[in-house]
């Protein structure tokens, strides 16, 4: 598929809505795997979406003045995590996360560590997150206690995948 024409820029508070939106609707999805009483009618608040920029910055992809697309950059410690990847269902497959996660990965400065973890059955991510050179984590259950504040049993149902930059060192 053609690359979207989109264009990349970190958000503020007044796209909080937009961005929920845009969450709340591609994590409908979301329901194909889990189990019932893991599903959310709403993914995130804009409440959680506000609370999330303070330790992280949401970044979106903008068709016009359309929001479609959302991912978050958070450092931590000696590593950075992207998260909450999102694109809107009728623009998946155009390669807008991979726009997004390149723009994020070109962000990174002064860590090598870039993690991302996301539930075992998401298979989109995973295939998205392959195919831009990441890696499963030797030690899935380590990273996540020690990056996210997941409850245990969440463990299980979750898998981590790293990339190591070689420069920004
Ligand atoms: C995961 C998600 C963000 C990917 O967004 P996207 O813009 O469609 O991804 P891209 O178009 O950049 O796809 C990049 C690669 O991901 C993989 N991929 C994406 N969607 C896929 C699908 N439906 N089936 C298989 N592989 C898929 C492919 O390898 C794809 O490359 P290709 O199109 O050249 O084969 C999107 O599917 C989404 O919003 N899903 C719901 C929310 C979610 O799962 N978020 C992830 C949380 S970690």
């Amino acid at each position: 598929m053609g690359e979207a024409q989109v264009t990349v820029r970190a958000l503020s508070a007044s796209s909080g809505p937009a961005a929920v939106a845009v969450i709340n609707t591609a994590a409908e999805w979301y329901a194909e795997f889990l189990p019932p009483s893991e599903v959310h009618e709403q993914e995130m608040t804009l409440e959680t979406w506000a609370d999330e920029a303070r330790r992280m910055t949401w970044y979106g992809a903008f068709d016009g003045v359309d929001l479609v697309g959302v991912m978050g950059l958070e450092y931590a410690g000696d590593a950075v995590l992207l998260r909450h990847a999102y694109v809107l269902p009728g623009r998946q497959r155009q390669g807008i996360a991979a726009i997004l996660r390149d723009r994020l990965e070109r962000e990174v400065n002064g860590v090598g560590r870039i993690i991302v973890g996301t539930y075992a059955a998401n298979y989109k991510a995973r295939a998205a997150l392959e195919k831009a050179g990441y890696q499963p984590s030797p030690d899935p259950g380590a990273v996540l206690r020690r990056y996210y504040d997941i409850p245990e049993d969440r463990l299980q149902s979750s898998v981590i995948y790293e990339k190591h930059l070689d420069r920004d060192q």
